[in-house]
C-alpha cells in the first residue's frame, strides 16, 4: 500500500508543478489533502494494521501531507506573483509617451474689450466704479430725470423685481451713486463697467443681458468738445488710428444736448460697404452733456458745474470689430468661439 501512496505523491507533485492558476491549485488541495483523498483514506485503513506497522506508516503519511501542503503553499505564492507581474506588464504606463495637452482657456472677448477701455480711461485719471445689478428705481430712473410714468422709460424695457427695484437697464445708476458719494472730488471722472438687463426679444443683435461701459466727468469747465475729444480717442483705441467720429443730435432724458456718435467705418474706411450699409459711418454709442436736472438732483449747482457722459455697449463693439454674427455667441460659452480671440 505504501508504494501506491508514494506513486500518488509523485503524481500530486507533478500536477502541482504544472498548475497555472489558483483555482487549479484549490482543486488539487482538495484532491490530495481533503477528507476524501487517498491519504485520508489510508489513515482510516491504519486501524487494520498491526501495532508494529502502524507508527511508521502514520509518520510517513503525515510527512507526505506536510510535504504536499508546503508544495501547495509555494505554488500558490508563485502563481500570485506571476499574476501581479502580468498585471504590471499589461497595465504598464509608457511614461515616455507625450501627454494629452491641457488646453488653455481664453479671456472672454467682452472682458478683453472692457479691460482695453478701462486701461485707456484709468490712464487719463478716471476711477472705475461699480454698483449693484439689482438697482433701485430711484437710481436707475428717477434721479436720471426719468420720473415714474415718463414716456422715455419705454426706451429701456425693464425687468422689475418689486415696484421699487429692478435689474438695472444701464450702468448710469452707478454714476448717480458715485456723484452722491463723492461731492468733494474735483474733477470728478469715473467709468462704470458692468452687466445690464433689458426685457428685449432675443435675436442676433439683442440679448436680455449685455455689458455696458459708461463714463462721467463733472467739472467746472467741461464742454461738448471735451466729450468729442474723449470719444475720438476711444474710437481710435478700439477701432484704429484712422477713425473719425461724427455726432448726430439725439435724445436721452439724462443728457442735454444728447448725441448719437458714429465712427467712420473701419472695414471700408468710410467708402461704403455692407457693414456700414453704404454710408461710411457706424453708430457706436450715445452721449451728451449731463442734464442740469440730473446735476441738481445729485447735489451739484448747474450754474457752476457741467458734465459729460457716454455709454457704450461692449458686445456691440465686439460684434463690429470682430465680425461676430450673433450676440448670443457671447453667452453660450462655446470654447471654440472664445478661443478665437486669444
Ligand atoms: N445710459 C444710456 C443707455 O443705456 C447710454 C448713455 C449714457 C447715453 C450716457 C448718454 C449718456 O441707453
Amino acid at each position: 500500500m505504501i508504494q501506491q501512496l508514494e506513486a500518488i505523491l509523485e503524481e500530486a507533485k507533478a500536477k502541482i508543478r504544472q498548475a497555472s492558476d489558483l483555482n487549479e491549485l484549490g482543486d488539487l488541495k482538495a484532491l490530495y489533502l481533503g477528507k476524501k483523498s487517498a491519504f485520508s483514506a489510508a489513515m482510516q485503513d491504519m486501524r487494520m494494521m498491526s501495532e508494529s506497522e502502524r507508527p511508521l506508516f502514520g509518520q510517513r503519511i503525515n510527512a507526505i501531507k506536510a510535504e504536499l501542503s508546503t508544495l501547495l503553499e509555494q505554488a500558490k505564492t508563485q502563481i500570485e506573483k506571476a499574476v501581479i507581474e502580468q498585471k504590471l506588464q499589461s497595465e504598464a504606463v509608457d511614461i515616455t509617451l507625450p501627454g494629452k495637452p491641457i488646453r488653455l482657456g481664453a479671456t472672454h472677448l467682452v472682458t478683453q474689450i472692457i479691460e482695453e477701455i478701462e486701461n485707456l480711461f484709468v490712464g487719463m485719471g478716471y476711477t472705475i466704479e461699480e454698483g449693484p445689478e439689482v438697482e433701485l428705481d430711484k437710481y436707475n430712473f428717477e434721479m436720471l430725470n426719468l420720473p415714474k410714468d415718463h414716456p422715455a422709460r419705454d426706451m429701456q424695457d425693464s425687468f422689475y423685481i418689486t415696484e421699487e427695484t429692478l435689474l438695472r437697464t444701464h450702468t448710469s445708476p452707478v454714476q448717480v451713486r458715485a456723484m452722491l458719494a463723492n461731492h468733494n472730488q474735483r474733477p470728478f471722472k469715473i467709468i462704470c463697467p458692468g452687466k445690464v438687463y433689458r426685457n428685449d426679444d432675443e435675436d442676433k443683435t439683442h440679448s436680455h443681458q449685455f455689458s455696458q461701459i459708461e463714463a462721467l466727468v463733472v467739472d467746472e469747465n467741461t464742454s461738448l468738445s471735451d466729450l468729442k475729444g474723449t470719444l475720438l480717442l476711444l474710437a481710435r483705441t478700439l477701432f484704429g488710428e484712422e477713425r473719425q467720429i461724427r455726432m448726430r443730435p439725439s435724445f436721452f432724458p439724462f443728457t442735454e444736448p444728447s448725441v448719437e456718435v458714429d465712427i467712420s467705418c473701419h472695414r471700408c474706411n468710410g467708402a461704403g460697404c455692407s457693414l456700414c450699409k453704404g454710408t461710411g459711418w457706424i453708430e457706436i454709442l450715445g452721449a451728451g452733456m449731463v442734464n442740469n436736472a440730473v446735476l441738481s438732483m445729485a447735489g451739484y449747482d448747474p450754474e457752476k458745474y457741467q458734465g459729460f457722459a457716454f455709454g457704450v455697449g461692449v458686445e456691440r463693439v465686439a460684434i463690429l470689430r470682430h465680425a461676430v454674427d450673433d450676440i448670443r455667441q457671447f453667452f453660450v460659452n462655446d470654447m471654440r468661439f472664445n478661443r478665437q480671440f486669444r
